[in-house]
């Protein structure tokens, strides 16, 4: 069945017989350059009138674009096309996990971000991932299990974000999902691929028995896959709201699945579950060129990150430059500055003291870009010493680091979405409630070392704490404070350069978001100069190492969702590297 036939049928829309999408006058984006383009993407950008949503699978993609026909809002489609996500999409996202969203109200010119990402339970200590000989625990093995869960927050987020911007009932909102998880929906080839390459989730009984055969190989591509058990769980939170989730048997579930894992148990109580809190907080806003880049603070390094990378470049003629190997020096090299600050600095600001306003000060970024020389890299950066900081108990984190998703969405009256929503790794915590959703494995974000050099690290495990994350969901305004980009990635640390490389491409290299999501990925965590195998980006690899770049070719999988709003319409980009889609009208 088409994918807009199963969902108009779901919904009783008749999406089929819709209007093409209209040409929107777009002169002022072009399509990439053949020579920076490297990623096989045949595929044009997305244009549509008035209402759009990029998701990183049709079906979701299409479900969202449904509720906008039906009359909701941006956060109304968001909703549904979360809840699909889960369902379609179970290795990246889903109510088991977090999530960090933006959302831009057009009517007051109002920007609010919205923190839904997981705490750690009250029982956690500094220690949680030492093994016995006070050494850090393997990941994987700090994965795989309840130790590694945090307190869920996106069922949260959903129902804040409804409340505050939401126009259609909450009820309505699950009709899809709920049909889609009862009736099924044909696996797709990512994500057979992703199941028959799993490590660990065979082993988790519930995830076995709904996502293998009896062999143990994964569902065929194409089989309608049913999951009724997470069908039970969504009508409870359409009936009930999320106190279905957060107590009475779904979270006694989550406590069972958690605590009762056979080797690697976890800790979270019915109490963490029902204090879980989303928190509304200030967005973290920079100037860059004549643009306002905005996205989430702490919790996340994101919106710090791409801040500091955008503020350090802005001295660099990139647009003369163009996409290439001068460019991919100047964007690495102030990656590796903002890495260094980002884990030295950054954690949960509820708990350590962030420099937020010092380190996207224009005079230290200013300072630190004098850092940046035209010959030579810097090869590993030390963080710097930010304006209004307090003076700090901490010493660097450690770092890391495939189970997170980006939605964006403009709806009708110009409201936009930008959610970038996660599991953490593939499958999360590789463990199946009986309620038919994956747990996260959010914890491993934190640092595994409590301290180093005898001091305290920022991102050390602490009870009722959020761990670092990298989410960069991102709105751009442009000069006259209208919406002009919605734009995330996944990608685990590497969102800070994914979502950087598009702004890039967007801001100063004039892409459309289709051009700028294929773009190959270059960028740096502070460490070796990672540029994207297979695409033009390699042949950039001999002019950086004349320059002192230690280069590594790496095979990546952003997951760049993108609309840019434009006089003519929307334009809309989906990464060619995944499934997903932009689709609107
Ligand atoms: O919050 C973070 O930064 C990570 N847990 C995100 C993980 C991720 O993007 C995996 N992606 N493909």
């Amino acid at each position: 069945m088409r994918i807009a036939t199963l969902v108009a049928s779901t919904i009783g829309l008749t999406l089929l017989a819709a209007a093409p999408p209209a040409r929107a006058q777009t002169a002022d984006l072009a399509p990439a350059p053949e020579a920076a383009t490297g990623v096989a993407d045949a595929r044009e950008a997305v244009r549509a009138e008035r209402r759009m949503v990029v998701a990183a699978n049709p079906i979701a993609a299409e479900s969202g674009l449904a509720i906008l026909r039906a009359g909701g809002s941006a956060v109304d489609a968001m909703v549904t096309t979360q809840l699909v996500l889960n369902i379609v999409e179970p290795q990246s996202s889903g109510i088991g996990g977090g999530a960090f969203l933006l959302h831009w109200d057009a009517a007051r010119s109002d920007l609010t971000t919205l923190d839904g990402r997981e705490t750690a339970p009250a029982a956690a200590t500094p220690e949680r991932f030492l093994g016995p000989d006070g050494a850090p625990r393997p990941f994987m093995e700090a994965v795989v299990g309840g130790l590694s869960v945090g307190v869920p927050g996106t069922p949260a987020l959903l129902a804040e974000a409804h409340a505050r911007h939401g126009r259609l009932p909450w009820e309505s909102l699950f009709t899809i999902p709920i049909r889609l998880a009862e009736d099924g929906f044909p696996v797709s080839e990512r994500l057979r691929a992703l199941l028959d390459g799993d490590p660990a989730l065979r082993d988790d009984p519930r995830a076995r028995a709904l996502y293998y055969g009896e062999d143990g190989s994964p569902l065929p591509v194409g089989t309608m896959l049913r999951n009724p058990a997470l069908a039970e769980t969504l009508r409870a939170m359409a009936r009930e709201g999320v106190s279905a989730f957060y107590s009475g048997a779904v979270a006694q579930d989550i406590v069972d699945t958690v605590t009762g894992h056979p080797t690697n148990p976890g800790d979270i109580t019915l109490e963490d579950l029902a204090a879980y809190r989303v928190v509304a907080r200030e967005p973290v806003c920079v100037p860059y060129r004549v643009y306002e880049v905005c996205g989430m603070g702490p919790p996340s390094s994101g919106a710090i990150a791409v801040g500091q990378i955008l503020g350090l470049v802005e001295g660099f003629d990139l647009a003369a430059m163009g996409p290439g190997p001068d460019a991919a020096h100047v964007v690495s090299e102030a990656s590796r500055l903002a890495f260094a600050d980002r884990n030295h600095y950054v954690a949960d600001s509820d708990f350590v003291s962030v420099p937020v306003r010092g380190l996207l000060d224009a005079g230290y970024l200013a300072e630190r870009a004098g850092l940046i020389a035209d010959d030579a890299s810097l090869g590993q950066a030390q963080p710097g010493e930010p304006p209004f900081r307090r003076e700090g108990r901490l010493a660097p984190s450690s770092d890391r680091s495939t189970g997170t998703s980006h939605v964006s969405i403009v709806d009708g009256d110009g409201n936009a979405v930008s959610l970038t929503t996660t599991i953490e790794s593939a499958f999360g915590a590789r463990l199946m409630t009986a309620g038919g959703f994956l747990l996260n494995n959010e914890l491993t974000d934190f640092s595994f070392r409590p301290e180093a050099d005898g001091r305290p690290v920022a991102n050390g495990v602490e009870a009722g704490k959020r761990p670092r994350s990298s989410m960069a969901p991102t709105i751009v305004l442009d000069a006259f404070g209208r919406l002009y980009v919605v734009a995330g990635s996944p990608g685990g640390s590497r969102i800070i350069g994914y979502v950087a490389k598009t702004l890039i491409g967007i801001l100063d290299w004039g892409l459309d978001p289709q051009a700028a999501a294929a773009l190959p990925a270059f960028l740096s965590r502070n460490g070796p100069t990672e540029l994207e195998e297979g695409t033009a980006a390699a042949d950039w690899a001999e002019a950086l190492e004349a320059r002192g770049h230690e280069v590594r070719l790496v095979e990546t999988t952003s997951g760049i969702h993108a609309i840019v709003v434009t006089p003519g319409g929307l334009v809309g980009g989906a990464d060619p590297r995944r499934e997903g889609l932009a689709v609107g009208d």
